[in-house]
């Protein structure tokens, strides 16, 4: 199910009050892609993705889930299947839990969509499983959680409801090198399964490893949208006028083309460049200085 948005803008307040957050925003989702949406704190991608299931209604144009137009004048009783078809993993998973355990929490969503309690139950335990939480945890409150549990109790809720499409506001945040590991595994799983996936990330790496387009926003509006082997071709001052890092790979391999090395295609990893510059390198012609063979001295 693709996701488009046509002319999207979005503010805050009315009058003089008027808070102008989104401008003029075009943009299409595919399913069995990745797009990843970055940039600076502030920029607007938590409200940008909260128009993808219909939590803000545009101020202007119209986002068209699968065959459904939301716009400024959509009814509340029309925004249902939106819903359902777009699970959204919030900035802060605090925000999205409420019910009183862990696995009443997960079932919470299934159930609402028609499900009974056996079928919630058994869809719940599924999604728990999915995202690794410990079955120790499934009778706790989910405000006795760690961040990172918090999270994946967060994420099991709406891979229990299987939406078509799914987007993840800074899924990594609190989450250990393990925990993040996993997100990434599940991100691919969820692409390969072909689902629209839609990541808010400020790590650079994990967008150059997972992405399909990357979207980056500065004050509102769109400033580019590319595959991130293109996006990364970019020189480094870009980067730095729109808040952003680079991988480690493409900034190490940035450094290395200052000193005179070229690179055929952006470096996807740290064994991708390894690899490169293996091939750069002519063994025969390296000369050693004097200072380190011990050769060769004055004295
Ligand atoms: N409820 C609100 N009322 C008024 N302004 C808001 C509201 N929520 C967000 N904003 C403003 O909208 C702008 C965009 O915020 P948003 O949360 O979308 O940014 P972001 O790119 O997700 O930032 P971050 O990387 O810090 O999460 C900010 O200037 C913010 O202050
Ligand atoms: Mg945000």
């Amino acid at each position: 199910m693709a996701i488009n948005i046509e002319g999207l803008s979005f503010h805050y307040g009315a009058g003089k009050n008027v808070k102008q957050i989104l401008d003029d925003i075009n943009l299409t989702v595919e399913p069995g892609q990745i797009t990843a949406i970055v940039g600076q704190t502030g920029s607007g991608k938590s409200t940008l993705v909260q128009h993808l299931n219909a939590l803000l209604l545009p101020s202007g144009g119209q986002v068209v889930v699968g065959d459904q137009v939301v716009t400024s004048k959509t009814k509340e009783k029309a925004l249902g299947p939106v819903r359902a078809q777009v699970g959204m993993v919030f900035q802060f998973p605090e925000n999205q839990l409420f019910a009183s355990t862990v696995l009443e929490d997960v079932m919470y969503g299934p159930k609402n969509f028609g499900k009974n309690d056996e079928e919630a139950e058994a869809l719940a335990k599924k999604a728990l499983i999915q995202v690794g939480l410990k079955e120790e945890f499934w009778q706790h409150s989910p405000f006795d959680l760690s961040g990172g549990q918090m999270r994946r109790v967060a994420l099991a809720g709406v891979l229990a409801m299987d939406p078509q499409a799914m987007v993840f506001d800074e899924p990594a945040a609190g989450l250990d090198p393990k925990g993040q590991e996993e997100l990434l595994d599940l991100l691919q799983e969820l692409k390969a399964a072909q689902k629209t996936v839609v990541l808010i990330s400020h790590q650079m790496d994990q967008v150059l490893a997972l992405a399909d387009q990357v979207v980056v926003m500065q004050d509102g509006r769109v400033a580019a949208i590319e595959a991130p082997d293109q996006l990364f071709l970019r020189d480094r001052q870009w980067f730095l006028d729109h808040a952003l890092d680079l991988p480690e790979p493409v900034a190490f391999a940035k450094d290395l083309e200052d000193h005179g090395y070229h690179f055929d295609h952006l470096p996807k990893s740290v064994a991708d460049l390894a690899e490169q510059i293996k091939v750069q390198v002519n063994w025969d012609r390296v000369t050693v200085p004097n200072s380190l063979t011990g050769g060769d001295r004055d004295e």
